[in-house]
């Protein structure tokens, strides 16, 4: 493997990768996925009769709308509703209907990492519910978390729906949810899903459907690397594999090498050697229950305030509070 000045990068992207394929094991970060067509493909994967968490949210909310709106509506005072992940917002628009039917005073403030995403949020908002005041904001969630903070005056409202928190290790999620803590105050609130533990099988069909689009996902991030950074990247000599570990509730996505292969990246000048059967990790989706998320909380100096839940306890969203000592 070649060397090279990290001052030459011309993006954390591209740093991450160099870090990622130099490292061992090898790693990329998964919200890397998320160019447009990676956003297409997530997409496709939320309309899978395999990827239950989608339409479990989405009854969830649809079920719940009243209770959680007057949650949010509180007093009447003016409020921001925040969203961290906000993507194409499709369960996001019961809420916000909803809000809207109750004349409520509010402004919507998506945050995404994908650009795109944000753009085609804010047409389709534009036509749907044209009601809605919006203030689109691209960055990653530990990014945009001072922008959360900075906004005075008004009531907060935080929506991390769809169980995106997952992609965090739990130190990182204590991390994160502890500075999103730092930015609220104490009428605020936080209102987020989590994915819940259930029978591994269904678990594992959700991230390895046998149509491949959950493949084509994980293997997005290459094709970005190829793109966008010269590579060369034979996406056919990797398989998709996943893991789950029903006694962590972890999730783990791979690309596998079929062969031993040297792949270049030009605009790194770098040439990577994979073994063959050796691993790149891609992604993390935490699977979650109520001891291990009234954990987070009280590590993060959060309570939950109440929680929403499909019958069959597929999956919840929780409401949290500042926990002010
Ligand atoms: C968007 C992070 C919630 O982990 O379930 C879907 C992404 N990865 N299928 C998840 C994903 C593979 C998804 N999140």
């Amino acid at each position: 493997m070649q060397n090279k000045d990290t001052a030459l990068f011309t993006s954390t992207f591209e740093q991450e990768v160099y870090e990622g394929l130099t490292a061992f094991p090898k790693y990329l970060s998964s919200k890397y996925f998320y160019d447009a067509i990676g956003d297409k493909l997530f997409q496709d994967i939320m309309a899978m009769p395999e990827y239950y968490l989608t339409n479990c949210e989405f009854d969830i909310l649809e079920t719940h709308k009243e209770e959680i709106v007057s949650l949010f509506v509180h007093n009447e005072s003016p409020f921001s509703l925040f969203e961290l992940g906000a993507g194409d917002g499709r369960k996001t628009k019961i809420l916000l209907q909803h809000l809207v039917d109750q004349d409520a005073d509010f402004d919507y403030r998506p945050i995404d990492i994908s650009h795109n995403a944000l753009e085609l949020l804010a047409k389709s908002l534009k036509k749907e519910i044209p009601e809605v005041i919006i203030h689109p904001l691209q960055g990653t969630y530990f990014e945009t978390l001072r922008n959360i903070g900075e906004t005075n005056g008004r009531r907060k409202v935080v929506l991390f729906l769809g169980s995106n928190i997952g992609n965090l290790l739990h130190p990182m999620a204590i991390e994160f949810l502890g500075n999103l803590k730092d930015s609220i105050d104490e009428k605020d609130l936080i209102f987020m899903g989590f994915d819940q533990k259930k029978n591994p099988q269904t678990i594992l069909d959700a991230y390895n459907d046998k149509t491949g689009i959950t493949e084509a996902f994980n293997k997005n991030i290459l094709d970005r690397i190829n793109k966008e950074m010269g590579g060369n990247f034979n996406t056919d000599q990797f398989l998709h594999w996943e893991v789950y570990d029903p006694q962590s509730g972890t999730a783990k996505s791979y690309l596998v090498s079929k062969k031993d292969q040297i792949v270049e990246i030009e605009a790194l000048g770098l040439k990577v050697h994979f073994k063959t059967w050796e691993t790149i990790h891609t992604e993390i989706s935490q699977k979650y229950d109520d001891d291990v998320v009234e954990w987070l909380a009280k590590k993060s100096g959060l309570k939950i305030v109440t929680s929403f839940s499909d019958p069959e306890e597929n999956y919840k969203n929780y409401v949290f509070k500042k926990n002010s000592p």
